[in-house]
């Protein structure tokens, strides 16, 4: 099915299914980025056995979704995946096969010292890998610049600096990030137990989509790329099993739009067990100046 031939139902949509299901809804080659974040098969609960797959399985299934997806995509399309330090090595061979690696990205969670691991280093980051297929691919680095700091401008005042770009428009954000895990109290958490901050799905959105296009997310969780491509005017389209999850994320798109939160679309999957309401989103504090 080729992008021009279908309605665009199925845009701005979370589906509450199966992703390898929901695939088909999709036209090929009408997304601008797949943003993904697939469960990394160390045990969580996501209110199903997802996270729970002996090594074997989950390198098969993870193999059967890459190829399920990436016909979805445009030629300068790109892919987000985050893993961890488990995973990453198979999961990253397997797209290297298929697609050119331009980052290793390490989201550093900012995970506070309390005690920990004895036998061995405690583990405090996700590895994200930046793929594309063609060297023509989208990327808008000055929409995710980081501005240099009126201390660091004036350091930076003698002649040889004086109409330097770069100091105008600030530095790119390199491939180390520091941005701190949402803990419980902070105003954007919601109840999913690996929520990702909008700081780093919307720089991900800014770079890699062009403003009104589409990003795709298999495994939504709590709703957060569905939530970061609104905010920053992009159109969405993903899948979650859990429909307590897809409750959450019709509530804060919602929020968003000020409005009371419609059904998930279809809820077909079985509710997940109660879990917490969600709190209301946060308002823009979008603070990329604070990575570093
Ligand atoms: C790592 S979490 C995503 C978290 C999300 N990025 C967020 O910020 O909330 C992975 C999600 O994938 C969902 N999931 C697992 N298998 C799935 C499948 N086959 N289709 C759709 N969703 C699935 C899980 O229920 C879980 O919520």
């Amino acid at each position: 099915m080729k992008a021009d031939e279908t309605s665009t139902a199925w845009l701005d949509q979370v589906y509450c299914e199966d992703a390898l299901a929901g695939l088909s809804r999709i036209p090929d080659g009408a997304v601008d980025l797949i943003l993904t974040d697939p469960p990394y098969n160390l045990g969580k609960d996501y209110g199903n056995a997802s996270d729970q797959q002996t090594v074997e399985e989950f390198l098969q299934w993870t193999e059967r979704w890459i190829d399920a997806a990436l016909p979805k995509l445009k030629d300068n399309g790109s892919l987000y995946i985050f893993t961890t330090w488990r995973f990453s090595p198979e999961i990253f061979v397997m797209l290297k096969k298929r697609m050119t690696m331009m980052n290793e990205i390490i989201w550093d969670r900012r995970v506070p010292s309390m005690g920990g691991s004895v036998r061995s280093f405690s583990s405090v980051h996700d590895t994200v890998g930046f793929f594309v297929r063609r060297k023509d691919y989208y990327f808008d680095l000055d929409a995710v610049r980081i501005p240099y700091d009126a201390a660091t401008k004036k350091a930076r005042s003698r002649s040889i600096f004086i109409g330097a770009k770069w100091l105008e428009v600030g530095y790119n954000p390199k491939d180390l990030w520091s941005v701190s895990r949402l803990h419980r109290e902070h105003a954007e958490r919601v109840d999913h137990p690996t929520q990702k901050p909008l700081e780093i799905i919307e720089r991900m959105i800014k770079a890699s989509c062009p403003p009104g296009g589409v990003v795709l997310d298999l495994f939504m969780g709590s709703g957060t790329t569905a939530v970061a491509a609104r905010r920053t005017g992009r159109r969405f389209v993903g899948f979650e099993l859990n429909g307590e999850y897809c409750r959450i994320t019709a509530e804060r798109l919602a929020a968003l739009d000020g409005a009371p939160a419609p059904s998930p679309e279809p809820a077909t999957a079985p509710r997940a067990k109660p879990r917490a309401r969600a709190k209301a989103a946060a308002p823009d504090t979008t603070t990329i100046n604070s990575l570093e």
